[in-house]
C-alpha cells in the first residue's frame, strides 16, 4: 500500500508497544523505514517483541521499562531515548481498561485507568512536546483513542473519561502547538482482536459473536488495517490533518446511532412488505 521507505529516518515511540495493536503499528513502522522506541511496564515483553522485530526487519528496537503513571520516570525514558537524537513520532497507545457496573468501582479503579490512559498522555506528550518546542522540531503525536470517547459508554466510565480527556487534549493542542510545527491526531477504533482488550472486555464468546453482529460490515478490523492508517497519519503525506480524530470501526457508532438503524434485523420479510404503498 506504501512506498517501502515512507517513515525513513522517523524515530518513533510507542508506548504500550510490546502487545497488541502497539506491536502491529511497530512492527509496519519498522518495516516502512522507521527506528523503533517502545515503552511498557513488562521488560521481558519488550525485549521478547524487539528481538522478534530486529530479527524480521534488521531495523533498529529500542525498548525502556516504564509505567506511564509515573512522570518522572517517563522523562527519564525521554531524556534517554533523546540521546539518540530528537524523536519525530509520539503514539500514545499504552491503555488499561475493563468492563465493571460504575457503582462498584473503587477510587483506586478509577485512577489506575485514569492514571495510565489520560496521565500516561500527558506525561508522555508534555516530556517531548517541551522538548520539541524548545528546539524547533518538526513532530507529530497520534493518540490511540475509542469511539465512545465522543458519546460515552457504560460499564467503560473510567476509560470513557480518560479518552475524552485525550481526544480534548489531541484537538487542542493541534491548534495551540500547529503553529509551532508539531500535528496531533487520533485513531478510534472499533473492536480489533487483542489479548489485552479481549480478555478484558469481550471475555464470552457471545460477547464476540454479539459486537460482529452489531457491525455493519459483520466483522472485527484487522491489526494491518489498524497499521496501515496509523503510518498514513504519521507520514508526511497527511500532512494537512491536525486535530482530527480517525473512526475505523466498519460503521459500528453509526449504527448505534442511527435511530432506525436496527430495522434490518427486527423486522420480517411480510413486515416490510406491509409497510409497502399498496397497489392502485
Ligand atoms: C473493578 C478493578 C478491576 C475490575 C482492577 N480493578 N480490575 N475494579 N473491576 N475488573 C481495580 C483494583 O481493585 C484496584 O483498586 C485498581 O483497579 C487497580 O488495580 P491493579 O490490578 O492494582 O492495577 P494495575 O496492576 O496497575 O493494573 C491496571 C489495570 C489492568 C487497568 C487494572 O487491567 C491493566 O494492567 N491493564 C492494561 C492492559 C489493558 O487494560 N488493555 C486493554 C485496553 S483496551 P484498589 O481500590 O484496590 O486500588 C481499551 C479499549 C477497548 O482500552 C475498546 C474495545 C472496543
Ligand atoms: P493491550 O495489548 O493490552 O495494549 C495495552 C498496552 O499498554 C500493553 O502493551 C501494556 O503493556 C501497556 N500498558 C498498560 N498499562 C501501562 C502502564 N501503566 N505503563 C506503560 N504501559 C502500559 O491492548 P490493545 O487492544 O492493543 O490496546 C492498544 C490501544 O488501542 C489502547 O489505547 C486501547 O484503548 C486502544 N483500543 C483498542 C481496541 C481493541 O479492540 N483492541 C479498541 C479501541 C481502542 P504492559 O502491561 O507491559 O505495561
Amino acid at each position: 500500500m506504501f512506498k517501502t521507505d515512507l517513515l525513513a529516518g522517523k524515530r518513533i515511540l510507542i508506548t504500550g508497544g510490546a502487545t497488541g495493536l502497539g506491536k502491529s503499528m511497530a512492527q509496519r513502522f519498522l518495516e516502512l523505514g522507521a527506528a523503533l522506541y517502545l515503552c511498557g511496564r513488562r521488560e521481558n515483553l519488550l525485549e521478547e517483541a524487539a528481538a522478534e522485530m530486529r530479527k524480521a526487519t534488521g531495523g533498529t528496537v529500542k525498548t525502556f521499562s516504564v509505567d506511564v503513571r509515573d512522570a518522572p520516570r517517563v522523562e527519564t525514558m525521554i531524556e534517554t531515548f533523546w540521546q539518540d537524537g530528537p524523536l519525530d513520532v509520539l503514539v500514545n497507545n499504552a491503555a488499561g481498561n475493563f468492563i465493571a457496573r460504575t457503582e462498584e468501582l473503587s477510587l483506586g479503579a478509577f485512577e489506575a485507568v485514569i492514571g495510565i490512559v489520560m496521565m500516561g498522555t500527558i506525561h508522555a506528550t508534555m516530556s517531548c512536546g517541551r522538548r520539541w518546542l524548545k528546539q524547533g522540531h518538526q513532530a507529530t503525536v497520534l493518540n490511540i483513542s475509542t469511539t465512545y470517547a465522543d458519546t460515552g459508554s457504560g460499564y467503560v466510565v473510567p476509560s470513557a473519561m480518560a479518552k475524552a480527556g485525550v481526544l480534548a487534549m489531541t484537538r487542542s493542542l493541534a491548534v495551540e502547538w500547529g503553529p509551532r510545527g508539531i500535528r496531533f491526531n487520533a485513531i478510534a477504533p472499533g473492536p480489533v482482536p487483542t489479548e489485552g482488550a479481549f480478555s478484558r472486555l469481550m471475555p464470552a464468546k457471545e460477547m464476540e459473536e454479539m459486537a460482529k453482529k452489531l457491525n455493519p460490515l459483520g466483522r472485527f478490523g484487522t491489526h494491518e488495517e489498524l497499521a496501515n492508517l496509523a503510518a498514513f497519519l504519521v507520514s508526511d503525506y497527511s500532512g494537512y490533518i491536525n486535530g482530527e480524530c480517525v473512526v475505523m470501526d466498519g460503521g459500528e457508532q453509526l449504527q448505534g446511532a442511527g435511530e432506525f438503524s436496527h430495522l434490518g434485523r427486527m423486522l420480517t420479510e411480510e413486515q416490510w412488505q406491509a409497510m409497502r404503498p399498496k397497489k392502485k
